[in-house]
Protein backbone atom coordinates (compact mmCIF):
# COMPACT_ATOMS: atom_id res chain seq x y z
CA UNK A 1 0.00 0.00 0.00
CA UNK A 2 1.63 3.14 -1.30
CA UNK A 3 -0.83 5.76 -0.14
CA UNK A 4 -2.60 6.91 3.12
CA UNK A 5 -6.30 6.80 3.40
CA UNK A 6 -6.89 10.41 2.76
CA UNK A 7 -10.92 10.89 4.90
CA UNK A 8 -10.41 13.33 7.39
CA UNK A 9 -10.74 16.60 5.99
CA UNK A 10 -8.06 19.64 6.31
CA UNK A 11 -8.28 22.90 6.26
CA UNK A 12 -7.39 23.42 2.88
CA UNK A 13 -9.79 20.56 1.30
CA UNK A 14 -12.22 22.17 3.93
CA UNK A 15 -11.59 25.66 1.78
CA UNK A 16 -12.15 23.91 -1.52
CA UNK A 17 -15.29 22.73 -0.63
CA UNK A 18 -16.66 25.69 0.88
CA UNK A 19 -15.62 27.87 -2.28
CA UNK A 20 -15.85 25.58 -5.09
CA UNK A 21 -18.49 28.09 -7.27
CA UNK A 22 -15.49 30.66 -6.78
CA UNK A 23 -12.81 28.35 -7.67
CA UNK A 24 -11.98 26.95 -11.84
CA UNK A 25 -10.28 23.86 -12.13
CA UNK A 26 -7.10 22.87 -12.68
CA UNK A 27 -5.64 25.64 -10.39
CA UNK A 28 -3.09 26.03 -7.84
CA UNK A 29 -4.23 27.96 -4.91
CA UNK A 30 -1.66 29.80 -2.51
CA UNK A 31 -2.55 30.32 1.40
CA UNK A 32 -1.00 33.01 2.29
CA UNK A 33 -1.65 33.27 5.67
CA UNK A 34 0.66 30.44 6.09
CA UNK A 35 3.33 32.16 4.10
CA UNK A 36 2.57 34.68 6.40
CA UNK A 37 3.19 32.51 9.34
CA UNK A 38 5.52 30.17 8.12
CA UNK A 39 8.07 33.76 7.76
CA UNK A 40 7.24 34.30 10.98
CA UNK A 41 8.30 30.81 12.77
CA UNK A 42 11.86 30.94 10.51
CA UNK A 43 12.89 34.57 11.13
CA UNK A 44 11.39 33.40 15.50
CA UNK A 45 13.69 30.54 15.15
CA UNK A 46 16.86 32.49 14.70
CA UNK A 47 15.89 34.87 17.42
CA UNK A 48 15.37 37.46 14.16
CA UNK A 49 19.04 37.61 13.75
CA UNK A 50 18.67 36.63 10.12
CA UNK A 51 17.41 38.20 7.27
CA UNK A 52 14.93 36.27 5.21
CA UNK A 53 15.71 35.75 0.98
CA UNK A 54 12.75 34.61 -1.40
CA UNK A 55 13.95 32.72 -3.96
CA UNK A 56 11.30 33.48 -6.83
CA UNK A 57 11.76 30.35 -8.82
CA UNK A 58 10.24 28.49 -6.15
CA UNK A 59 7.21 30.48 -7.13
CA UNK A 60 7.56 33.18 -9.42
CA UNK A 61 3.55 34.58 -9.73
CA UNK A 62 4.08 38.21 -9.09
CA UNK A 63 1.26 38.78 -6.66
CA UNK A 64 3.14 36.24 -4.80
CA UNK A 65 6.62 38.40 -5.39
CA UNK A 66 4.42 41.59 -4.68
CA UNK A 67 2.69 40.19 -1.17
CA UNK A 68 5.88 38.91 0.23
CA UNK A 69 8.07 42.48 -0.05
CA UNK A 70 6.69 43.55 3.30
CA UNK A 71 8.00 40.38 5.34
CA UNK A 72 11.13 39.56 3.86
CA UNK A 73 14.68 41.67 2.96
CA UNK A 74 15.69 40.38 -0.23
CA UNK A 75 14.73 38.40 -3.59
CA UNK A 76 16.82 35.59 -5.32
CA UNK A 77 16.52 35.76 -8.75
CA UNK A 78 17.90 33.59 -11.26
CA UNK A 79 17.62 35.03 -14.74
CA UNK A 80 16.70 38.55 -15.95
CA UNK A 81 13.29 36.87 -16.54
CA UNK A 82 13.13 36.91 -12.68
CA UNK A 83 14.76 39.82 -12.47
CA UNK A 84 11.82 41.68 -14.16
CA UNK A 85 9.20 40.12 -12.20
CA UNK A 86 10.45 41.20 -9.22
CA UNK A 87 10.72 44.98 -10.72
CA UNK A 88 7.32 44.99 -11.83
CA UNK A 89 6.33 43.77 -8.55
CA UNK A 90 7.35 47.22 -7.33
CA UNK A 91 10.81 45.36 -5.65
CA UNK A 92 13.64 47.34 -5.12
CA UNK A 93 16.52 47.15 -7.65
CA UNK A 94 18.72 46.98 -4.67
CA UNK A 95 17.05 43.92 -3.14
CA UNK A 96 18.18 41.70 -5.15
CA UNK A 97 20.91 39.47 -5.50
CA UNK A 98 21.52 38.38 -9.04
CA UNK A 99 22.68 34.09 -9.05
CA UNK A 100 22.81 31.52 -11.47
CA UNK A 101 25.58 30.07 -13.23
CA UNK A 102 24.67 31.14 -16.96
CA UNK A 103 23.84 34.57 -16.85
CA UNK A 104 24.85 36.40 -20.42
CA UNK A 105 27.27 39.28 -21.12
CA UNK A 106 23.35 41.04 -21.46
CA UNK A 107 22.12 39.90 -18.74
CA UNK A 108 24.69 41.35 -16.25
CA UNK A 109 24.36 44.74 -18.02
CA UNK A 110 20.73 44.73 -17.88
CA UNK A 111 21.12 44.12 -14.24
CA UNK A 112 24.06 46.55 -13.68
CA UNK A 113 22.04 49.61 -15.79
CA UNK A 114 18.97 48.77 -13.31
CA UNK A 115 20.52 48.76 -10.39
CA UNK A 116 20.93 45.51 -8.95
CA UNK A 117 22.06 45.27 -5.02
CA UNK A 118 24.15 42.17 -5.40
CA UNK A 119 25.52 40.56 -8.44
CA UNK A 120 26.39 36.71 -7.33
CA UNK A 121 29.41 35.73 -9.69
CA UNK A 122 29.90 31.90 -9.82
CA UNK A 123 33.13 32.41 -11.48
CA UNK A 124 36.57 34.43 -11.97
CA UNK A 125 35.23 35.50 -15.56
CA UNK A 126 32.06 36.42 -14.77
CA UNK A 127 33.89 38.78 -12.07
CA UNK A 128 35.95 40.29 -15.11
CA UNK A 129 33.01 40.57 -16.95
CA UNK A 130 31.02 42.27 -14.17
CA UNK A 131 34.11 44.72 -13.62
CA UNK A 132 34.35 45.57 -17.43
CA UNK A 133 30.77 46.34 -17.75
CA UNK A 134 30.90 48.76 -14.74
CA UNK A 135 33.95 50.55 -16.27
CA UNK A 136 31.74 51.16 -19.58
CA UNK A 137 28.63 52.17 -17.61
CA UNK A 138 30.60 54.17 -14.78
CA UNK A 139 29.03 51.72 -12.19
CA UNK A 140 30.85 50.16 -8.84
CA UNK A 141 28.64 47.03 -8.77
CA UNK A 142 28.37 45.04 -5.43
CA UNK A 143 29.34 41.78 -5.74
CA UNK A 144 29.08 38.75 -3.84
CA UNK A 145 31.35 35.35 -4.65
CA UNK A 146 29.32 32.16 -4.58
CA UNK A 147 31.32 29.54 -3.21
CA UNK A 148 31.25 26.19 -3.63
CA UNK A 149 32.30 24.42 -0.23
CA UNK A 150 34.98 21.81 0.28
CA UNK A 151 32.94 19.61 2.83
CA UNK A 152 30.24 17.77 1.99
CA UNK A 153 27.16 17.67 4.23
CA UNK A 154 25.08 14.61 4.27
CA UNK A 155 21.47 15.07 4.13
CA UNK A 156 20.08 17.06 0.97
CA UNK A 157 17.87 15.69 -1.21
CA UNK A 158 19.60 17.75 -4.30
CA UNK A 159 23.02 18.99 -4.26
CA UNK A 160 24.71 22.34 -5.85
CA UNK A 161 28.15 21.41 -4.62
CA UNK A 162 29.44 18.44 -5.90
CA UNK A 163 33.08 17.98 -7.22
CA UNK A 164 31.41 18.54 -10.83
CA UNK A 165 28.52 21.02 -9.79
CA UNK A 166 28.71 24.46 -12.35
CA UNK A 167 27.83 26.43 -9.55
CA UNK A 168 30.28 29.00 -7.96
CA UNK A 169 33.59 29.04 -7.13
CA UNK A 170 35.47 25.96 -5.62
CA UNK A 171 36.45 27.11 -2.06
CA UNK A 172 40.03 25.67 -2.71
CA UNK A 173 40.66 28.47 -5.39
CA UNK A 174 38.55 31.23 -3.25
CA UNK A 175 41.60 32.86 -1.76
CA UNK A 176 42.73 34.14 -5.18
CA UNK A 177 39.86 35.29 -6.80
CA UNK A 178 39.35 37.41 -3.69
CA UNK A 179 42.19 38.87 -3.98
CA UNK A 180 42.10 39.27 -7.67
CA UNK A 181 38.23 40.96 -7.08
CA UNK A 182 40.14 43.21 -4.78
CA UNK A 183 42.27 44.83 -7.66
CA UNK A 184 39.34 45.40 -9.92
CA UNK A 185 37.62 49.37 -9.64
CA UNK A 186 34.38 48.76 -10.77
CA UNK A 187 33.54 45.20 -8.23
CA UNK A 188 32.77 45.76 -4.64
CA UNK A 189 33.44 42.78 -3.10
CA UNK A 190 30.37 42.50 -0.71
CA UNK A 191 30.35 38.81 0.39
CA UNK A 192 29.63 35.74 0.11
CA UNK A 193 26.89 33.55 -1.17
CA UNK A 194 26.91 29.38 -0.25
CA UNK A 195 23.84 27.25 -1.44
CA UNK A 196 24.58 24.00 -1.24
CA UNK A 197 21.94 22.17 -1.61
CA UNK A 198 18.10 21.52 -0.96
CA UNK A 199 15.16 19.42 0.26
CA UNK A 200 16.81 18.78 4.06
CA UNK A 201 14.50 17.37 6.88
CA UNK A 202 16.95 16.61 8.84
CA UNK A 203 17.85 19.06 11.43
CA UNK A 204 20.88 18.30 12.15
CA UNK A 205 22.25 18.04 8.46
CA UNK A 206 20.81 21.56 8.29
CA UNK A 207 22.82 22.88 11.64
CA UNK A 208 25.99 21.18 10.14
CA UNK A 209 25.09 23.21 7.10
CA UNK A 210 25.16 26.37 8.55
CA UNK A 211 28.04 25.49 11.10
CA UNK A 212 30.26 25.04 7.64
CA UNK A 213 28.62 28.09 5.50
CA UNK A 214 29.62 30.34 8.93
CA UNK A 215 33.27 28.82 8.92
CA UNK A 216 33.81 30.01 5.38
CA UNK A 217 32.20 33.55 5.92
CA UNK A 218 34.63 33.94 8.46
CA UNK A 219 37.73 32.47 7.18
CA UNK A 220 37.17 34.06 3.95
CA UNK A 221 36.40 37.42 4.95
CA UNK A 222 39.37 38.08 6.28
CA UNK A 223 40.67 38.14 2.45
CA UNK A 224 38.41 40.83 1.66
CA UNK A 225 40.27 44.85 2.03
CA UNK A 226 37.18 45.81 3.50
CA UNK A 227 34.31 44.53 5.28
CA UNK A 228 31.41 42.25 4.32
CA UNK A 229 28.13 44.10 3.14
CA UNK A 230 25.46 40.76 2.98
CA UNK A 231 26.51 37.01 3.17
CA UNK A 232 24.00 34.74 2.10
CA UNK A 233 23.36 31.39 3.25
CA UNK A 234 21.38 29.06 0.96
CA UNK A 235 19.73 26.99 3.53
CA UNK A 236 18.14 24.09 1.85
CA UNK A 237 15.20 23.70 3.92
CA UNK A 238 12.92 20.83 2.60
CA UNK A 239 9.24 20.14 2.68
CA UNK A 240 7.72 17.39 4.07
CA UNK A 241 6.12 15.74 0.66
CA UNK A 242 5.75 12.21 1.34
CA UNK A 243 3.42 10.12 4.31
CA UNK A 244 6.70 9.49 6.61
CA UNK A 245 8.60 12.62 6.27
CA UNK A 246 8.62 14.57 9.23
CA UNK A 247 8.36 18.65 9.20
CA UNK A 248 12.01 20.49 10.36
CA UNK A 249 12.20 20.85 14.08
CA UNK A 250 13.20 25.02 13.53
CA UNK A 251 13.74 25.36 17.08
CA UNK A 252 16.39 22.35 17.19
CA UNK A 253 17.60 24.13 14.29
CA UNK A 254 17.66 27.26 16.08
CA UNK A 255 18.69 26.92 19.32
CA UNK A 256 21.53 24.08 17.74
CA UNK A 257 22.87 27.57 15.53
CA UNK A 258 22.65 30.07 18.18
CA UNK A 259 26.33 30.07 19.66
CA UNK A 260 27.86 29.64 15.95
CA UNK A 261 25.32 32.62 14.95
CA UNK A 262 26.57 34.54 17.94
CA UNK A 263 29.99 33.85 17.83
CA UNK A 264 29.81 35.54 13.90
CA UNK A 265 28.07 38.40 14.59
CA UNK A 266 30.80 39.21 16.87
CA UNK A 267 33.18 39.31 14.58
CA UNK A 268 34.31 42.41 14.05
CA UNK A 269 34.13 41.90 9.74
CA UNK A 270 30.26 41.18 10.29
CA UNK A 271 29.24 43.82 12.79
CA UNK A 272 27.42 45.88 10.49
CA UNK A 273 26.61 43.20 7.42
CA UNK A 274 23.75 41.32 7.11
CA UNK A 275 23.25 37.72 6.86
CA UNK A 276 20.65 35.93 4.78
CA UNK A 277 18.59 32.83 4.81
CA UNK A 278 17.96 32.36 1.39
CA UNK A 279 14.38 30.06 0.97
CA UNK A 280 12.17 29.23 -1.09
CA UNK A 281 10.26 26.00 -1.35
CA UNK A 282 10.39 26.02 2.88
CA UNK A 283 8.54 29.52 2.90
CA UNK A 284 5.83 28.46 -0.05
CA UNK A 285 5.60 24.63 -0.48
CA UNK A 286 3.34 23.66 2.07
CA UNK A 287 1.30 26.56 1.68
CA UNK A 288 0.32 25.66 -1.95
CA UNK A 289 -1.96 22.99 -3.44
CA UNK A 290 -2.90 22.20 -6.76
CA UNK A 291 -7.05 21.12 -7.82
CA UNK A 292 -8.20 19.26 -10.79
CA UNK A 293 -11.27 17.65 -11.29
CA UNK A 294 -11.55 13.93 -12.00
CA UNK A 295 -12.42 13.43 -15.85
CA UNK A 296 -13.70 10.05 -15.89
CA UNK A 297 -13.17 7.29 -13.11
CA UNK A 298 -12.67 3.63 -15.31
CA UNK A 299 -11.40 0.14 -14.53
CA UNK A 300 -8.25 -1.10 -15.81
CA UNK A 301 -8.27 -4.93 -15.19
CA UNK A 302 -6.70 -5.05 -11.81
CA UNK A 303 -7.28 -1.67 -10.59
CA UNK A 304 -9.52 1.57 -10.82
CA UNK A 305 -8.56 4.56 -12.44
CA UNK A 306 -9.21 8.05 -12.17
CA UNK A 307 -7.84 10.45 -14.41
CA UNK A 308 -7.37 13.92 -13.96
CA UNK A 309 -7.57 17.59 -16.14
CA UNK A 310 -3.60 18.16 -15.36
CA UNK A 311 -0.96 15.83 -14.16
CA UNK A 312 2.54 15.95 -14.93
CA UNK A 313 2.19 19.16 -17.78
CA UNK A 314 1.20 21.10 -14.50
CA UNK A 315 2.66 19.40 -11.69
CA UNK A 316 5.61 17.70 -12.40
CA UNK A 317 6.92 17.41 -8.91
CA UNK A 318 3.53 15.99 -7.89
CA UNK A 319 4.23 13.18 -10.82
CA UNK A 320 7.82 12.38 -9.09
CA UNK A 321 9.52 13.51 -12.60
CA UNK A 322 11.28 16.65 -11.19
CA UNK A 323 14.57 14.80 -9.59
CA UNK A 324 12.78 12.36 -7.41
CA UNK A 325 14.84 8.89 -7.68
CA UNK A 326 11.93 6.57 -5.88
CA UNK A 327 8.42 7.86 -6.83
CA UNK A 328 5.88 8.53 -3.93
CA UNK A 329 2.26 9.54 -3.55
CA UNK A 330 2.21 13.18 -2.37
CA UNK A 331 -0.11 14.03 0.03
CA UNK A 332 -3.80 13.83 -1.71
CA UNK A 333 -7.41 14.49 -0.42
CA UNK A 334 -10.49 14.96 -2.28
CA UNK A 335 -13.64 16.94 -2.29
CA UNK A 336 -15.53 13.25 -2.47
CA UNK A 337 -17.59 13.03 0.94
CA UNK A 338 -18.14 9.19 -0.06
CA UNK A 339 -18.44 7.02 3.11
CA UNK A 340 -16.75 4.50 0.99
CA UNK A 341 -12.64 4.04 0.71
CA UNK A 342 -11.44 2.46 -2.98
CA UNK A 343 -7.91 1.91 -4.35
CA UNK A 344 -7.36 3.98 -7.07
CA UNK A 345 -4.24 4.88 -9.55
CA UNK A 346 -4.68 8.42 -10.51
CA UNK A 347 -3.37 9.76 -13.67
CA UNK A 348 -3.22 13.28 -15.49
CA UNK A 349 -4.86 13.24 -19.18
CA UNK A 350 -1.15 13.07 -21.28
CA UNK A 351 -0.51 10.20 -23.10
CA UNK A 352 2.29 8.60 -21.42
CA UNK A 353 3.36 6.66 -18.93
CA UNK A 354 5.25 8.76 -16.85
CA UNK A 355 1.70 10.80 -16.20
CA UNK A 356 1.20 9.13 -12.69
CA UNK A 357 -0.33 11.37 -10.26
CA UNK A 358 -0.76 8.38 -7.38
CA UNK A 359 -0.58 4.24 -6.77
CA UNK A 360 -2.52 2.52 -5.08
CA UNK A 361 -4.22 5.48 -3.13
CA UNK A 362 -6.93 5.12 -1.06
CA UNK A 363 -9.89 7.92 -0.94
CA UNK A 364 -13.62 8.13 -0.92
CA UNK A 365 -15.11 6.79 -4.34
CA UNK A 366 -14.58 9.06 -6.68
CA UNK A 367 -16.74 10.36 -9.35
CA UNK A 368 -16.35 12.57 -12.23
CA UNK A 369 -16.46 15.91 -11.52
CA UNK A 370 -15.13 15.08 -7.83
CA UNK A 371 -12.23 17.44 -6.85
CA UNK A 372 -8.65 15.90 -6.22
CA UNK A 373 -6.45 18.03 -4.05
CA UNK A 374 -2.29 17.77 -4.10
CA UNK A 375 -1.10 18.89 -0.67
CA UNK A 376 2.68 20.56 -0.95
CA UNK A 377 2.49 22.05 -4.48
CA UNK A 378 3.18 25.98 -4.13
CA UNK A 379 6.35 25.55 -5.06
CA UNK A 380 7.81 24.39 -8.10
CA UNK A 381 4.42 23.71 -9.58
CA UNK A 382 3.29 26.17 -12.32
CA UNK A 383 6.25 27.24 -12.85
CA UNK A 384 8.34 24.15 -12.97
CA UNK A 385 5.89 21.75 -15.01
CA UNK A 386 5.96 21.38 -18.92
CA UNK A 387 2.97 23.41 -19.50
CA UNK A 388 2.97 23.43 -22.95
CA UNK A 389 3.29 19.39 -23.14
CA UNK A 390 0.17 17.96 -25.25
CA UNK A 391 -1.00 21.57 -25.25
CA UNK A 392 -3.46 21.34 -22.76
CA UNK A 393 -5.12 24.30 -21.05
CA UNK A 394 -2.45 25.53 -18.44
CA UNK A 395 -3.43 25.88 -14.84
CA UNK A 396 -5.19 29.35 -12.99
CA UNK A 397 -3.79 30.70 -10.06
CA UNK A 398 -5.26 31.84 -6.94
CA UNK A 399 -4.20 33.68 -3.91
CA UNK A 400 -6.28 33.32 -0.71
CA UNK A 401 -5.17 35.99 2.36
CA UNK A 402 -7.15 34.06 5.12
CA UNK A 403 -9.16 30.90 5.17
CA UNK A 404 -12.82 32.68 5.51
CA UNK A 405 -11.40 34.77 2.37
CA UNK A 406 -12.56 34.21 -1.23
CA UNK A 407 -9.72 33.57 -3.46
CA UNK A 408 -8.00 35.82 -5.47
CA UNK A 409 -7.89 34.92 -9.26
CA UNK A 410 -4.07 35.70 -10.20
CA UNK A 411 -3.41 33.98 -13.00
CA UNK A 412 -2.85 37.58 -15.13
CA UNK A 413 -0.02 37.71 -12.81
CA UNK A 414 1.98 34.26 -13.72
CA UNK A 415 5.29 34.66 -15.37
CA UNK A 416 4.37 33.15 -18.71
CA UNK A 417 4.86 36.25 -20.22
CA UNK A 418 8.66 36.88 -19.05
CA UNK A 419 9.38 33.89 -21.03
CA UNK A 420 9.62 35.58 -24.00
CA UNK A 421 8.99 34.01 -27.76
C1 LIG B 1 21.01 29.30 -5.64
C2 LIG B 1 19.71 28.79 -5.14
N1 LIG B 1 19.07 29.49 -4.19
C3 LIG B 1 17.89 29.08 -3.72
C4 LIG B 1 17.26 27.95 -4.18
C5 LIG B 1 15.93 27.60 -3.61
O1 LIG B 1 15.87 26.33 -3.08
P1 LIG B 1 14.64 25.92 -2.17
O2 LIG B 1 13.41 26.33 -2.90
O3 LIG B 1 14.76 24.46 -2.06
O4 LIG B 1 14.76 26.64 -0.89
C6 LIG B 1 17.89 27.19 -5.16
C7 LIG B 1 17.25 25.99 -5.69
O5 LIG B 1 17.65 25.33 -6.58
C8 LIG B 1 19.14 27.63 -5.68
O6 LIG B 1 19.77 26.95 -6.63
Amino acid sequence: MNGRSSKMKDIKTEYVQTFRDLLQTPSYIYFMNEVYDRLESLKGAFRYKLDISYSIKANPNRSVVRFLGEYIQYYDVSSLGEFNVAMDAGIEPERITFVGPGKTNADLKAALLRGCGYIVAEDEEEIGIINKIGQENKIVQKTLIRVNPLKYVKGFGIYMSSGTAQFGIPEECLEDVIKMAGKMPWIKLSGFHVFTGTQCLSEESLVNNMKNILNIFTEFSGFMDQPSELNIIGAGFGVPYFDRDEKINLKYVGVNIEPYLEDYLNVENFKKAKIALESGRYIIGEAGIYISKVIKVKQARKCTVAILEGGMNHNMAATGNLGTLIKRNYKITTTSNDEKLEDYYIYGPLCTNIDIVAREIKLPTLDAGDIIIIKNSGAYGFSASPLGFITHRIPREYMVLDYNEPPIDITSENNLAYIGH
